[in-house]
């Protein structure tokens, strides 16, 4: 019997490729600069519970529960394989606090009300136009009233060299809307309050967007 397909697209879209990820991250993407950007705009607070969606190997949920131990961390994705590889790296730093959940970012396996932050990071152009609005509903959902959303994905290009960049992946449903600079419209449209970019940077793969929206 075939495996039935899973609705998630792995780290570097092809499941055989994850173990690459990391490397590629570090030493292609500069991923702690932009993901200590990230963290420095959740200004993570002791006490607070918060969901790092799509958290992949895991290395941002580390991070956030590092800066602040005495936050309730937990880290959700589509994927048990870097669920497993976060869970061993999380081992290995000495950082065992950290929930790691298996789930889709469309069907959140938690109650109405039950986070105070979601943070994200290059998940959401891994998602199709329906799937990013179901999961921005669903992140609404979880928030608790006067909690907060934070984003780090591709975006709008700023200039040439960036539209150059962009313009090769443009084309591909998932990161179509992200290079349009449509996320924060989609944030509004499910709800969001005070959505704002944060930011923005040059990466090797493309320009970078910060985010963050309010739930009232
Ligand atoms: C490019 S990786 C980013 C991982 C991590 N957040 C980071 O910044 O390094 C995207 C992750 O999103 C996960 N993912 C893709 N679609 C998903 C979905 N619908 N629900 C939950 N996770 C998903 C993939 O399994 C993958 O681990």
């Amino acid at each position: 019997m075939t495996e039935p397909k899973p609705r998630f697209i792995p780290a570097l879209n092809q499941k055989w490729l994850t173990p690459l990820y990391d490397p590629t991250l570090r030493y292609i993407m500069g991923e702690d600069g932009f993901k200590k950007r990230l963290i420095e705009q959740t200004n993570p607070q002791p006490g607070e519970r918060i969901l790092d969606l799509g958290c992949g190997t895991g290395t941002l949920t580390i991070m956030l529960q590092r800066r602040q131990p005495a936050a309730e961390v937990v880290g959700l994705d589509g994927d048990p394989r870097v669920l497993d590889i976060a869970q061993k790296k999380a081992d290995r730093v000495g950082v065992a606090s950290i929930r790691w959940d298996t789930g889709l970012a469309d069907e959140l396996p938690y109650p109405d009300e039950s986070f105070d932050k979601v943070i994200t990071s290059m998940m959401l152009h891994h998602l199709t136009l329906p799937e990013k609005l179901e999961a921005f509903h669903e992140v609404h959902r979880v928030l608790k009233p006067g909690g907060s959303f934070h984003i780090a994905d591709f975006g709008k290009p700023h200039d040439r060299l960036m539209r150059f960049v962009a313009s090769y992946m443009s084309h591909l449903e998932r990161t179509a809307d992200n290079f349009k600079g449509r996320i924060p419209e989609l944030m509004v449209e499910t709800g969001f309050n005070q959505v704002e970019g944060t930011g923005h940077l040059r990466n090797f793969f493309g320009p970078l967007s910060f985010f963050r929206g309010l739930r009232n």
